[in-house]
Formats: C-alpha cells, sequence, structure tokens
C-alpha cells in the first residue's frame, strides 16, 4: 500500500523516526508483525525491508504507522533521505504476532539496541489491556553508549521498572544487559511472569542460557535478514531445536518473526 512521509526525522545519530500516512483500510498490525517498506517506483534496491511497528493509530480517514530505525546499509540509508511528502510502499502487516497474557502477574521486555522498537509497540499494547489492574510491567533496555538508548522517555512512561545497562557505561550498569537482567532473573516466578526479548543474536543466546537454568516463558522476535517477506525464498530460514516436527527450520517471515527462545537451535 503506497503511503505518504509526514516525518523522518534523525533522533540521534543514525537512528531515525518515520512517520507514514497510509489509507484508513491498512489493518492495524499486532505487536509483533512486521512491515515491509521500500520508496515507492524505487528499483535499487528492488526488495523492501522488514520493520517491526514502533506506533500505530487509526482515525476515521487515515492510519498512520511509525517505524524507528537505524541505518546499517543501503536500504535504511535511502530511507533516512526520505523527506515529507515523499512516497512510500508499506506492505503488510506481516508474520506471527506475540501471544498476549493479561492475566500475567509480571511482564518483562529485555531490549538490545534498536530491538526497543518492537517492543515499545507491544509494551503500550500491554499497559492498554492490563490499565489499572496492578500487572507489573518491567524493561530491561541495553544500548552501546547512553546516547543510543532511543525512546528511554516513552518505556519509562509505559514501565514500572526500567533498568538500563550500557557496553561503555555511560549510562546504567556497565556490561551487557543479559548480564543486568541475570542479576534479577530468581525474582521472577516462572508461573506468573512473562518474557518477551527483541535484539540481536547474541543477546538471545545468553539469554537462552540464562532460562535454560530458570525456565520462564519466553518469546522472542528475530529480526532476520529478509528478502520476500512473504514466505516464498528461504532466505529467512532459522534454526528450530531437534524434534520440532517442521523439518528442523522455519522461516522467520511466516512461521515468525515472533518464537519461543526454546524451540531455537543457538549453535
Ligand atoms: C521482523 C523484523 C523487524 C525488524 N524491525 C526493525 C526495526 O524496528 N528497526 C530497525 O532498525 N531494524 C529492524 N529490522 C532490521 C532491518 O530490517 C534491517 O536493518 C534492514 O533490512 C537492513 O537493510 P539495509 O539495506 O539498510 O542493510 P543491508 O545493506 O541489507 O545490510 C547492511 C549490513 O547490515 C547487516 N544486516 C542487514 N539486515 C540485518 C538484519 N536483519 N540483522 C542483522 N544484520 C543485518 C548486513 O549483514 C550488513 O552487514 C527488522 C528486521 C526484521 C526481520
Ligand atoms: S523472506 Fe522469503 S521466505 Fe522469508
Amino acid at each position: 500500500m503506497n503511503g505518504t512521509v509526514v516525518k523522518n526525522k534523525e533522533i540521534c545519530a543514525g537512528h531515525f523516526l518515520l512517520s507514514v500516512k497510509l489509507p484508513e483500510s491498512f489493518k492495524t498490525p499486532m505487536p509483533g508483525q512486521f512491515v515491509m517498506t521500500r520508496e515507492t517506483g524505487r528499483i535499487d534496491p528492488l526488495l523492501g525491508r522488514p520493520f517491526g511497528v514502533y506506533h500505530f493509530e487509526k482515525s476515521e480517514n487515515e492510519a498512520t504507522v511509525e517505524i524507528l530505525y537505524k541505518v546499517v546499509g543501503k536500504g535504511t540509508l535511502i530511507l533516512s533521505r526520505l523527506r515529507e511528502g515523499d512516497f512510500v510502499e508499506v506492505l503488510g502487516p506481516y508474520g506471527r504476532a506475540f501471544d498476549v497474557y493479561p492475566e500475567a502477574g509480571r511482564v518483562v521486555f529485555i531490549c538490545g539496541g534498536i530491538g526497543v522498537a518492537p517492543i515499545t509497540y507491544l509494551a503500550s499494547h500491554y499497559k492498554r489491556l492490563t490499565g489499572a489492574r496492578n500487572v507489573k510491567l518491567v524493561c530491561y533496555y541495553g544500548a552501546n553508549k547512553a546516547e543510543n538508548l532511543v525512546g528511554i522517555e516513552i518505556i519509562k512512561k509505559i514501565c514500572s521498572d526500567v533498568f538500563i545497562s550500557t557496553d561503555d557505561g555511560s549510562a546504567g550498569f556497565h556490561g551487557l544487559i543479559t548480564e543486568r537482567f541475570s542479576e534479577d532473573i530468581s525474582s521472577y516466578d516462572p508461573g506468573s511472569s512473562k518474557i518477551y526479548a527483541c535484539g540481536p543474536r547474541s543477546m538471545f543466546k545468553q539469554l537462552s542460557e540464562l532460562l535454560a537454568e530458570n525456565p520462564i516463558s519466553c518469546q522472542i522476535l528475530m529480526e532476520e535478514r529478509m528478502a520476500c517477506g512473504v514466505g516464498a525464498c528461504l532466505g529467512c530460514t532459522v534454526l528450530l531445536k531437534d524434534g520440532e516436527g517442521r523439518g528442523g527450520h522455519a522461516r522467520a517471515c511466516i512461521d515468525g518473526p515472533v518464537f519461543n527462545i526454546g524451540d531455537i537451535h543457538w549453535g
């Protein structure tokens, strides 16, 4: 579907917030689903790039999707040059959404870097859903340095407890967010806590090791490289643990991008 850029602002070095106006008929994404985005009409690169949804709202006549992204290569560099009024293609929403548990006692979000983007959408959803109920929303958010803790103000508004880490020690705990989380993990009751995570593969691997000793339900959003985004090219294959009954492989675009952390083979 074609949309129009409302704003595309650099909020800290190399990190942009893109806001796109879409027709009202665009389906509301469930937290965890993604969109394929590219500049309308551009043939190099031909394929869109997958992004989680950071914010979405509908009014009577239109919908607005917000994407929080980091420039890492050609596709994201081209996106970063879009200006107000430019046309952009937004396809989706695609993929498997997070399972949500409004009856959970404590909900823990773990974000590594730009993984905060889709987690913020999920956390807002939980906030709306649980409303006045006494559900504790907790966030662990790690970045390489303080100024790259993008969207931290919004996370602080949503969650009652926010723990920060930075690789260089410029804010919060000095080290990895999984190390910070490991200090608290035993305080979470496996029966009433739910964990959601998004970040680099190395973060997932460390988290899976922590959870092997402290089995708490954990769903992750895997930001795998994608080409078609709709299950046709096998470009986003994820290796599953043996015995999953899916031939040992899954496609992140249609079987995911949300998976149970325990289903993935981390190598
Ligand atoms: C479901 C999903 C949701 C995502 N949500 C977001 C989001 O909200 N915000 C955001 O900034 N990014 C998100 N991503 C990642 C984003 O899609 C990639 O950063 C983007 O496709 C890179 O395109 P490019 O053309 O700029 O980089 P390329 O030129 O394709 O690659 C440049 C460099 O980045 C590396 N790279 C590219 N894609 C990935 C990737 N997926 N994982 C790790 N390394 C990669 C390449 O190996 C290469 O070194 C998401 C990915 C998926 C699958
Ligand atoms: S991106 Fe083509 S099969 Fe998943």
